[in-house]
């Protein structure tokens, strides 16, 4: 797909407000490399992708990853020739606090390298969002007490790591984000036990965990945590610095396989609120603090209480709703079956066609990732009508086919991405729509600004809007397309 600013659809123009704020975002352990470099301390990620090179697609480890870490000088330049508002980064703790504790060192030579490129951001007019958990725990915790499995020793931890933060970087940061996407932590983590720490019931895989509890004391974990980290920039930072929190929650929006059909109905709500009413509704819902009754009633008392100070804190704890979705799946009820015990869905059965044959959308590169900005435009609906909280959207994004065999002819070469600049323009689209019918957004972050090291699969998804050389030692960056229609697009529907 080409396309040509003079035939961007002209409703839209102006479509989102003149303060509306978009970029990237990025992940401390999936770009900055360093993993070892001026002190920092050793994360689970680094042991997950060192102890067992089968645990990543292409055996890779996140050692260099795309060497943010050195060249995030050149890189903050090359956002600036994007156009970009904003920039959405994580922060290492292991780099800030290396063996992560209360009462551990900070590592001077982190706080260093993240004032650098706090400066460098806004030297550039780019305003900084920075998430102070994007999955990385220090080792040192999981080691000492189990990390986020024990609420209690874990808890101020977190809390002493986010004053740290607030002290050395809040004069210049103002909007904070605490998790990325607690529900993936602890599901791929806990549950499934594909992603570190890497703890299931599944004993060919995993050699520790329990996928039928864990994943649901951990989630506990993150709320709890998430409210007293709020609570304090609230109470301690926020009269001063005047900036503001909130956690990041992913969502993939699931439609009924037979819209006609009431079970596929209910079953496609359920799968919502078991995805993303899990967090939302103890923090953003109405009356009651509580997980919703749906998995009250299929996961009875595995799932923890909240104490009443806990309930205290948590709700309205998130000043925005920060929202990262992809894609979109339809869903079948599973029968009228009791759902299995490793069930973490909801009990239904996810396919990529509906009943009448319809698939779910365009393939990617990545297998559980297709263009469906149909079930996204729902999903900012059902966000906007259930919570009533202004969205910031925090990621969103897709690989494409064919671009590790690309090769560049010349130091300026721009890869085309048609497949990419087709989902942004639906995904945008879709966005300014919700936005002129009143739902209130007021970001967008890209994923991702360069191709980088994917958690488990190494280097074999490629989602950024550059290119990476991989092999070669400086990493070397190419613009792909799409990066030059973001920014006309968002010079169209953003109001001047
Ligand atoms: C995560 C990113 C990840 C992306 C693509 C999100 O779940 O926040 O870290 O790389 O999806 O898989």
């Amino acid at each position: 797909m080409s396309y040509s600013v003079p035939d961007f659809d002209p409703s839209l123009k102006g479509a989102l407000p003149a303060d509306f704020e978009w970029g990237y975002a990025t992940a401390a352990a999936q770009v900055e490399g360093a993993w070892n470099k001026d002190g920092k301390g050793v994360s689970i990620w680094d042991t997950w992708c060192h102890e067992e090179p089968s645990r990543i697609k292409d055996a890779s480890t996140n050692e260099d990853a795309v060497r943010s870490y050195d060249f995030y000088k050149e890189d903050v330049a090359r956002m600036k020739e994007y156009g970009v508002t904003a920039y959405r980064f994580s922060l290492a703790w292991s780099r800030l606090i290396p063996l992560g504790g209360k009462d551990d060192p900070v590592n001077e030579m982190g706080v260093d390298y993240y004032n650098k490129l706090i400066d460098e951001l806004l030297a550039h007019h780019i305003t900084p969002f920075v998430t102070l958990f994007h999955w990385d725990i220090p080792q040192e915790l999981e080691d000492r007490y189990g990390g986020m499995l024990d609420k209690d020793k874990y808890t101020p931890d977190f809390v002493r790591y986010a004053h740290v933060c607030f002290e050395r970087f809040g004069d210049r940061v103002k909007n904070w984000i605490t998790y990325n996407e607690p529900g993936v932590y602890t599901l791929a983590g806990y549950a499934a036990g594909v992603h570190a720490p890497g703890r299931s019931s599944y004993r060919e895989k995993n050699d520790q965990g329990d996928s039928t509890t864990e994943p649901f004391i951990v989630a506990h974990t993150e709320l709890v945590s998430h409210g007293y980290v709020c609570d304090l920039y609230k109470r301690e930072f926020q009269p001063s610095q005047n900036g503001t929190i909130m956690i990041t929650l992913h969502g993939n929006w699931s439609e009924p396989w037979d819209k006609d059909e009431p079970k596929d109905v209910q079953a496609a709500e359920r799968a919502n609120e078991f995805e993303i009413a899990w967090f939302a509704d103890p923090l953003y819902g109405k009356g009651e603090v509580d997980y919703p009754a749906s998995m009250r009633e299929q996961l009875d008392d595995r799932l923890p209480k909240f104490t009443e100070e806990e309930k205290r804190l948590i709700r309205n704890s998130s000043e925005f709703y920060g929202m990262n979705s992809y894609t979109a799946f339809y869903v079948k009820n599973r029968g009228d079956q009791p759902a299995d015990i490793n069930d973490h869905k909801g009990n239904v059965e996810i396919l990529d066609t509906n009943k009448a044959g319809e698939n779910r959308g365009l393939e990617s590169d990545t297998p559980w990732l297709r263009t469906a900005e149909w079930g996204w435009a729902k999903l900012l609906r059902w966000i906007w009508n259930r919570y009533q909280t202004p969205i910031f959207i925090t990621e969103n994004g897709t690989t494409a086919k064919g671009e590790h065999d690309w090769k560049p002819k010349s130091p300026g070469d721009i890869l085309e991405d048609p497949h990419r600049i087709d989902f942004y323009k639906r995904y945008l689209t879709a966005v300014a729509q919700a936005s002129k019918e009143g739902v209130v957004i007021k970001s967008y972050f890209g994923w991702t600004f360069t191709d980088n090291w994917e958690w488990t699969a190494g280097f074999t998804d490629r989602f950024g809007a550059t290119w990476v050389d991989f092999d070669s030692p400086e990493k070397t960056r190419y613009a792909k397309r799409s990066a030059y229609f973001l920014k006309d697009f968002f010079g169209h529907i953003i109001q001047k």
